[in-house]
């Protein structure tokens, strides 16, 4: 009873009882489900949406600021990552002039920038401070002595940022995802996930689906190359804009 005197009735059902004053609550309506189901459908195409637009964010925009960890976006010998499977050249600086230890038509992992900490930078997996070094073929001009000798592309496929690989042979067979690269190519920068390839040194897509996007985002972000006063090849600070060296995972305008 409240203060007042007035009865209050709580409605209760238990097992067994047989009080008939319990009044379930209606069941939802079907336009309260389908409005339910409109707001979830709705909240599932916008983050589809933005997931669709992932690719296009300039994303290396705000990763190099992670960077900074190591020496920063400075003037830098080039080292290359210590792996075994580099045999001579792990771990070494790359001199233009040693077509022994750099021949042409090959290729190594270096990171850029270094923390002047090999052990760390080998192991480092954040492959926005990888490139792909490749000494050019002898037709492309591999065996001169100076800078012009190698390109370094970013290990960020503007696609869907999966690694390349520099592919020093003449590709014949469809990888497992059906793709055909083009026969008349060889000595690519070939991307595993979706077959997209790269051609060198330029760095334009010219097939696989970052072929297909727009420019600048058909060409991967490059490395500006120099050789110091002994031959030591140097990395130049980057300009990291489409129409520089290029917005890494994003891409650059390339000179057709
Ligand atoms: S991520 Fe490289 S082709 Fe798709």
């Amino acid at each position: 009873m409240r203060p007042g005197g007035q009865v209050v009735v709580f409605p209760s059902k238990t097992a067994g009882s047989s009080s008939s004053s319990y009044v379930p609550p209606p069941p939802p309506t079907p336009q309260k489900i389908t409005a339910g189901r409109r707001r979830f459908v709705r909240f599932l195409v916008g983050v589809g949406a933005l997931l669709s637009l992932a690719p296009y964010v300039p994303w290396g925009t705000f990763l190099s600021k992670s960077v900074s960890a190591g020496k920063g976006y400075v003037r830098q010998q080039i080292t290359v990552d210590n792996l075994s499977e580099y045999h001579a050249a792990a771990g070494r600086k790359v001199n233009v002039n040693d077509l022994t230890t750099f021949p042409p038509n090959s290729h190594w992992v270096i990171t850029y920038p270094t923390s002047d900490d090999l052990a760390l930078d080998t192991q480092n997996k954040d492959t926005f401070v990888k490139f792909e070094l490749i000494r050019l073929p002898t037709e492309l001009g591999g065996d001169a002595k100076d800078a012009t000798a190698f390109v370094a592309f970013s290990k960020v496929c503007v696609h869907l940022w999966c690694s390349p690989n520099y592919n020093p042979d003449q590709p014949t067979n469809p990888n497992e995802n059906g793709y055909k690269p083009n026969q008349s190519k060889h000595e690519q920068y070939e991307c595993p996930c979706h077959g997209s390839i790269y051609k060198v040194p330029q760095g334009l897509a010219i097939d696989g689906p970052a072929s297909f996007q727009a420019p600048p985002t058909n060409a991967i972000p490059m490395l500006t190359l120099s050789t110091d006063s002994n031959g030591f090849l140097m990395v130049e600070k980057p300009l990291w804009d489409v129409n520089h060296n290029g917005v890494l995972g994003y891409g650059r305008y390339v000179q057709q």
